[in-house]
Order: C-alpha cells, then sequence, then structure tokens
C-alpha cells in the first residue's frame, strides 16, 4: 500500500486531516496541560487500517546461541537466577521483553541434579524440549519426564518447578510464555511455593497415561480445570500421528500437515491464551503465503528448509527459532527433496478467537508466493 493511497483514504474517507495552524497547536498545548488531547492528532496512528505490528520478523539460530546458554551454568546457579535463562528479544519489542507481540520465550539450561524452585504465575507457559536427557517438570503434584522434541504444559496459576535428574545429562529447552500479554493487561502475579519445592502426589507421567489414548478417554475422570489435563505431549506419538494424517491428506496449502496439540477433555486449545501445533512439510513442499491475526513463535524440530515471512528468507535448520508477527504475509518450505521437516509453534491464537479477533487473508498475486526482498 503505497502512501499516497493512505493520503487518498484519508482525504476521501473520514480520516483525520487536519494541517496545524499557530491557533490549533495552541489549543493542543492547552488541552495537554488539562490532561485531555484532540482525538484527530493520534486517531490516524490509534486506529491503523489494518494491525500494523511493531514486532520485526526474526530468527535466532541455535548454533550461533547454544554456546552462550551453556555458558550461563558456569555463571549462575538456579537459586540466584530463579530461572537460567537466555530469552529472545525482538528489535521492535525490547521495551515488554517478547519474542513476538505479546509472546515471551528464552532458552533455559540446567545440569543434571538441579531443581529451580516451585512457583506459579498467571502467564501461562509451556516447553519444548532441545536436547539432553534426564529433564522432568512438576506440575501440581504430577511429575513429567521429558525427551527431545516433547512439548509440556504449566498452565496459569499451576505450581511447577523444573529440574534434571542426577542421571541425567545437561539439558536446553526452549519456554514460551504470556508474560508481556498479562503484564499488558495488568493482571500478572507471581508466587514461590511455600516449601520451595512441591511434593509429587501422582504416579509419575500420569497424566499421559490417563489422557494420552489415541482417540480413547478415561471413563468417570471428572476434569473442570479451563486447561488440558493432558500435560505432556510426547514426541514420538505426535510425529506417528503427523505421518498417518500426511499419507491421506494432501494438507493445507498454507501449512503442509498441520496437526494442532488439543486439550483432550474439550477439543479446544491446549491453554486458555496459548495454543500450540506440530506441522509437517514433506520432501520438497512449498506452501504459499497467508497471513493472519495472531503472533506466532517455531522453532524447527526436524529437518531443514526456510520460511519467508513479510517479504524476508529465514533459512532454518534443527532447533533454530523465528517467530511471525501478526498479519505479516509468510510462507514455508521444506529444503530437501528426501527428508520431512517438521516445525513446532506457539501462538496466541485463543486469545484471537476468544475475544472475535481472528482474521485469515490468503496472498492472491504472483502464485501465492511473496516477492524476496531481502
Ligand atoms: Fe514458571
Ligand atoms: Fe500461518
Amino acid at each position: 500500500m503505497t502512501a499516497s493511497y493512505d493520503q487518498y483514504r484519508e482525504d476521501r474517507l473520514g480520516r483525520a486531516n487536519v494541517a496545524d495552524t499557530p491557533e490549533r497547536i495552541a489549543y493542543y498545548e492547552r488541552l495537554a496541560t488539562l490532561g485531555t488531547g484532540a482525538l484527530w492528532t493520534v486517531a490516524n496512528r490509534i486506529e491503523p487500517w489494518e494491525p500494523a505490528s511493531g514486532s520485526v520478523p526474526m530468527l535466532w539460530r541455535y548454533r550461533d546461541l547454544r554456546e552462550d546458554v551453556l555458558r550461563a551454568l558456569d555463571l549462575v546457579t538456579p537459586e540466584q537466577a530463579g530461572r537460567r535463562v537466555v530469552y529472545l528479544e525482538n528489535k521492535g519489542r525490547s521495551d515488554v521483553v517478547a519474542a513476538v507481540g505479546w509472546l515471551y520465550s528464552g532458552l533455559q539450561v540446567m545440569a543434571p541434579g538441579e531443581c529451580a524452585s516451585s512457583h506459579r504465575h498467571s502467564a501461562s507457559a509451556l516447553r519444548f524440549i532441545m536436547e539432553g536427557s534426564g529433564a522432568f517438570t512438576n506440575v501440581d503434584g504430577h511429575r513429567m519426564t521429558l525427551g527431545a522434541n516433547d512439548f509440556v504444559l504449566t498452565p496459569n496459576g499451576t505450581w511447577h518447578e523444573h529440574g534434571v535428574a542426577e542421571d541425567g545429562t545437561i539439558c536446553i529447552w526452549q519456554d514460551g510464555l504470556d508474560i508481556p500479554l498479562m503484564n499488558a493487561l495488568d493482571a500478572n502475579f507471581y508466587e514461590v511455593h511455600p516449601d520451595l519445592n512441591q511434593a509429587v502426589s501422582h504416579p509419575v507421567n500420569d497424566s499421559t497415561a490417563i489422557w494420552a489414548g489415541a482417540g480413547l478417554r478415561p471413563a468417570g475422570v471428572a476434569w473442570s480445570k479451563p486447561y488440558s489435563p493432558l500435560l505432556k505431549y510426547e514426541w514420538a506419538p505426535t510425529y506417528d500421528a503427523l505421518l498417518r494424517y500426511a499419507s491421506v491428506t494432501a494438507g493445507s496449502l498454507y501449512d503442509g500437515v498441520l496437526m494442532e496439540y488439543v486439550n483432550p477433555h474439550t477439543g479446544g486449545p491446549v491453554m486458555q491464551t496459548i495454543g500450540a501445533s506440530m506441522q509437517l512439510l514433506r520432501p520438497g513442499e512449498r506452501t504459499r503465503a497467508h497471513r493472519h491475526t495472531g503472533s506466532f513463535v517455531y522453532q524447527c524440530a526436524k529437518g531443514a528448509g526456510y520460511s519467508i515471512v513479510n517479504g524476508q528468507r529465514f533459512d532454518w535448520q534443527e532447533r533454530d527459532i523465528f517467530v511471525v508477527p501478526s498479519w505479516m504475509y509468510h510462507e514455508h518450505a521444506n529444503g530437501s527433496d528426501r527428508e520431512d521437516a517438521c516445525l513446532f509453534s506457539f501462538n496466541d491464537l485463543p486469545v484471537m478467537r476468544a475475544l472475535g479477533l481472528y482474521r485469515e487473508e490468503a496472498l492472491a498475486e504472483n502464485g501465492g508466493h511473496q516477492p524476496i526482498l531481502s
């Protein structure tokens, strides 16, 4: 959209178009002393024609970050740091410490035998395991053991702590939270558990034993919480589900073979404010571009390829993380003709949908592909 077209719309369609005069400037200055302002001086900025995200598309290469993440092991203890995390800062969102939009993300590292203190907060949280063995997360007395590409929830208000077993290895995982959203809403609380570490009061991995049956739900088990009773989504059944689905579907034009992690009790998103998906791009697959409201954080879980976001090409390989801001065109490609590629992602779509704000649009021009600008 050109500046002249915007000007045309503003001239013709009732947008603010008021030139400064000495008299008007004096008036604005007078209003400012009263804690007020003239709406027409800000209307075009605060009411854009369409979402104009302040976030920029970015990619963080794991091979650039990994050594520095590991270095944190020598610099701070989990007790000192609370959480030993290197966070991902979007160039356009450093004021709210967001990776994109209102979503936070970081890379957390723990050594064998370490366990952070138990806490809870208003922010909904997830982790996606990147490397290492022996990691565990406790959520409200449920302990889950975690391996690479496992996805685990620590929903809003649940007591949780993370650690690595004595006989494990150094573990790194990606955290995803809606901390910036909670702060934007002035609704963020944080508490440390009175006992520092909570007791494990259920059999280990009971959440998956009860709720992860394919197409089955346990008879007579009640669940009234507003988040998924399945707290861990393991990689093996997730990948298997993608392969099975891929065997019978052409997939989405925009996402390839995409499956959403769901709350098995409702079929809805895993948490109230954060949704998550895993998608598979077949060998050689290149999707078309679309855009929609909602902010997305992706991690390559398998393979290699590239995505074009707002005209910028980002090449990714396993463990690289990239973001797609709201209402920016994006498309994905598997870089291999032999191997499939998998992208994990989390997003704020449950918020968009709950508030009636979800909107989606395909790129019509150029065969559905963006020209690459950089
Ligand atoms: Fe937490
Ligand atoms: Fe999309």
